[in-house]
């Protein structure tokens, strides 16, 4: 028996204090889950996504937060015989696209070898454990092979990134632990998921915080890289339901998670400038050639019809409804800043 008693589900997160990790750990506790969510060490104290459950008197007694590094497989292991978890969710990783070409080796090394680490405990400690890997449509790199429905599960894919290589290793290692030791192992082929709680470097938290800041007055200018680019964004804390259907089915499967749409990053801009009330972007917006990417991935679209026949899942948020969510919430956090 654990420290939480044994009539309920328990999950383990990795990267719980980032977005995904931190909308999962809502959803399980709603859920009546006892949830062990993983953080790394950092120097300054960054638990701002789960301060909500920490600080909560009923959610905190569901919840309890442990020191790992996808770097520690015995870490792992050792998480495994103490807490005994239902379900492993694999959050973390170095999850910028552009700076996986700054660090490739940590990035790789992290997203790679640190499923790997994960998969290897759960197969020595107990392969009753259901895993959940968080691939990536980055995966999909520049394949030509979609359809006007764009890319599903099978689709061939041709990475052109270090994190969507590593990704793409993660990926086949979680398909390969499932088919020789049959562990209920699912890969999420997650395309774009953005909230209010998204990483600030990524592109649309940088349009919708620059946006509310230029609205106040507080900022005048935006930089930006390759703004032609397209991509399939959908609402994070849609798709943390997602991951969690994954593993109430029978097997574990690789399942794409998407809203069927895309829009380009200039499009996106359109949508939050005109929300803003500040009309036209152009007035606000420089192109700077140092955020290109060595590397780009042009376009993307997924197709979810899979999740939604097999998992039943709808998303409830679009492009537009995302990025009003995004802007109103930004636009009242710069208010309550000096
Ligand atoms: P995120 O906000 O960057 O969160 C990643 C989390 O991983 C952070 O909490 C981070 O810790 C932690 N982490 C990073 N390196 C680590 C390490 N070496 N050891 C332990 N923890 C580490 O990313 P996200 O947007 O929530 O994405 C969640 C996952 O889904 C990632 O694996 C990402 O690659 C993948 N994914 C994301 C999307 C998307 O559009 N959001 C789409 C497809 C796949 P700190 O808080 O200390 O930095
Ligand atoms: N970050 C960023 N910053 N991107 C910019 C900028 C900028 O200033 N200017 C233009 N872009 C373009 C990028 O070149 C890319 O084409 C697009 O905006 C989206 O960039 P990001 O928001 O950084 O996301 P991403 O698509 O590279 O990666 C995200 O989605 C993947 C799933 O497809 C991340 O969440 C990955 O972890 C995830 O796997």
């Amino acid at each position: 028996m654990t420290e939480f008693g044994n009539n309920h589900k328990t999950a383990i997160i990795t990267g719980v204090n980032g977005q995904d990790g931190s909308y999962l750990a809502d959803l399980l506790i709603s859920k009546g889950y006892y949830v062990i969510g993983l953080k790394r060490r950092t120097s300054l104290i960054n638990t701002e996504r789960v301060d909500h459950i920490y600080n909560h008197p009923i959610d905190c007694t569901q919840f309890k937060m442990c020191y790992y590094d996808l770097s520690d497989g015995g870490a792992m292991t050792n998480l495994l015989l103490k807490y005994k978890p239902d379900e492993v969710y694999n959050i973390a990783a170095q999850s910028h696209v552009a700076v996986s070409f700054d660090v490739p080796e940590y990035t790789s090394e992290g997203i790679a070898g640190g499923t790997l680490k994960i998969l290897e405990a759960i197969r020595a400690v107990n392969p009753q454990i259901k895993f959940y890997q968080a691939s990536s449509s980055e995966m999909y790199g520049d394949s030509t092979d979609y359809d006007s429905l764009g890319y599903t599960e099978t689709s061939r894919m041709t990475p052109v990134s270090p994190y969507a290589v590593a990704k793409l290793h993660a990926h086949h290692m979680t398909r390969v632990y499932r088919e020789a030791y049959n562990i209920h192992a699912s890969s999420g082929i997650l395309f774009n998921h953005e909230s209010p709680r998204r990483g600030e470097t990524f592109v649309t938290r940088k349009i919708t915080m620059a946006a509310a800041r230029i609205a106040q007055g507080k900022q005048q200018k935006l930089f930006l890289g390759n703004i032609d680019s397209k991509r399939d964004w959908g609402f994070a804390g849609d798709y943390v339901e997602a991951m969690w259907l994954m593993l109430q089915q029978p097997k574990g499967d690789d399942y794409v998670v998407a809203t069927n749409r895309t829009h380009s990053v200039r499009e996106f801009l359109e949508v939050v400038f005109d929300h803003a009330g500040l009309g036209d972007y152009h007035k606000y917006v420089e192109i700077d050639p140092r955020l290109f990417r060595p590397n780009e991935v042009p376009y993307l679209l997924g197709n979810p019809e899979k999740a939604k026949r097999v998992l039943k899942w709808e998303p409830k948020h679009d492009m537009i409804s995302l990025a009003r969510m995004m802007y109103d919430s930004d636009f009242k956090r710069e208010q309550t800043k000096p």
